[in-house]
C-alpha cells in the first residue's frame, strides 16, 4: 500500500516538474533577447617576435550582456573569443596574486577587481603599468622590481640561530598586531609604478612597495636586525627619493599605506643615525 502511495507521490512530482519545465520554458522563450551594450575597450599591443612592430592601441568590442562584470572578464573573453595573441598575466582572479595589475583609465589596479564601466559611451584604455619595460602587451617586466624585493633580505633574521628549527619564535598579540596594514601586500608593484619619485629613480630608489617591506621586518620583534636593515637604507636614493607625493596609497588596490610606511622608516632612520653619531 505504501509503495503504492509513493509511486502516486512521485507520479505527480514528475508531472509538476514537467509543468514547470514547461512553463519556465515558455517564459524564457517569450523573453525578449537584451538590447546588446556593446562597449569598447582600446588596449595596448606590442609584441617583440613581429619584427620592426610598434606600439599600437587595438580596439575590441564587447558586449556586455556576454560579459562578466570586471575588466579581467573583458580582457579574458577577448583572448578566447576573439583574439587570442592578446597577452596579459593572470591568475587567481580575487586581488590575491597580484599578477594582473596594470594602468586601466588612468589608474594603477589589479583587472580582476576592476568593475567594468558600463557607460557604453566611454572607451576604457588599458596600458601596462607604466614606465616599466614591456615584455609584450599588458606585461611588464618585473625583474628590477623583484630584484629590489630580494636586496632587502624579507625574512626573519636572527643574531642567534641556535634555537633555529628547535621552538617557535613567539610574538605578543600586541606585537603581532603591529604587522597589520603591512604584511597583507601581494606585491602588484601598482604603487611603486604610479610614483614618480620610482619612475625616475627605479634603478637605485627602491620604491614604496618594496620599502613597506622592509618597515614590515624592521617593527617584527621576532628580528634581530632592525639596525643594520636601517643602515642599508643610509644612502640618497635607496629610501631618500621619497618625497611624500602618496600616489602610492591612492593607488594601492588592497586599500594600504606604504606612503605612511616610508615616513615611519624615515623616523626610525632619525633614531638610528642620532644614537650612531652619540655612540662615536
Ligand atoms: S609617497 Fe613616496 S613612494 Fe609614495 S608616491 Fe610619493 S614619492 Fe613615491
Ligand atoms: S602596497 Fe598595495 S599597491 Fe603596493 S605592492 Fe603592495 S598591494 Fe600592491
Ligand atoms: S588575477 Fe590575481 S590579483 Fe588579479
Amino acid at each position: 500500500m505504501s509503495a503504492c502511495i509513493s509511486l502516486t507521490r512521485s507520479a505527480v512530482a514528475f508531472r509538476n516538474s514537467r509543468t514547470l519545465v514547461l512553463v519556465r520554458y515558455a517564459q524564457t522563450a517569450a523573453a525578449p533577447a537584451p538590447e546588446p551594450k556593446i562597449k569598447r575597450f582600446q588596449i595596448y599591443r606590442w609584441d617583440p617576435d613581429t619584427p620592426g612592430d610598434k606600439p599600437r592601441m587595438q580596439t575590441y568590442e564587447i558586449d556586455l550582456n556576454t560579459c562578466g562584470p570586471m575588466v579581467l572578464d573583458a580582457l579574458i573573453k577577448i583572448k578566447n573569443e576573439m583574439d587570442p595573441t592578446l597577452t596579459f598575466r593572470r591568475s587567481c582572479r580575487e586581488g590575491i596574486c597580484g599578477s594582473c595589475a596594470m594602468n586601466i583609465n588612468g589608474g594603477n589596479t589589479l583587472a580582476c577587481l576592476n568593475k567594468i564601466d558600463t557607460n557604453t559611451s566611454k572607451v576604457t584604455k588599458i596600458y601596462p603599468l607604466p614606465h616599466m619595460y614591456v615584455v609584450k602587451d599588458l606585461v611588464p617586466d618585473m625583474s628590477n622590481f623583484y630584484a629590489q624585493y630580494k636586496s632587502i633580505e624579507p625574512y626573519l633574521k636572527k643574531k642567534d640561530e641556535s634555537k633555529r628549527g628547535k621552538e617557535q619564535y613567539l610574538q605578543s598579540i600586541e606585537d603581532r598586531q603591529k604587522l597589520d596594514g603591512l604584511y597583507e601586500c601581494i606585491l602588484c608593484a601598482c604603487c611603486s609604478t604610479s610614483c614618480p619619485s620610482y619612475w625616475w629613480n627605479g634603478d637605485k630608489y627602491l620604491g614604496p612597495a618594496v620599502l613597506m617591506q622592509a618597515y614590515r621586518w624592521m617593527i617584527d620583534s621576532r628580528d634581530d636586525f632592525t639596525e643594520e636593515r636601517l643602515s642599508k637604507l643610509q644612502d640618497p636614493f635607496s629610501l631618500y627619493r621619497c618625497h611624500t607625493i602618496m600616489n602610492c596609497t591612492k593607488s594601492c588596490p588592497k586599500g594600504l599605506n606604504p606612503g605612511k610606511a616610508i615616513a615611519e622608516i624615515k623616523k626610525m632612520m632619525a633614531t638610528y643615525k642620532e644614537k650612531k653619531s652619540s655612540a662615536i
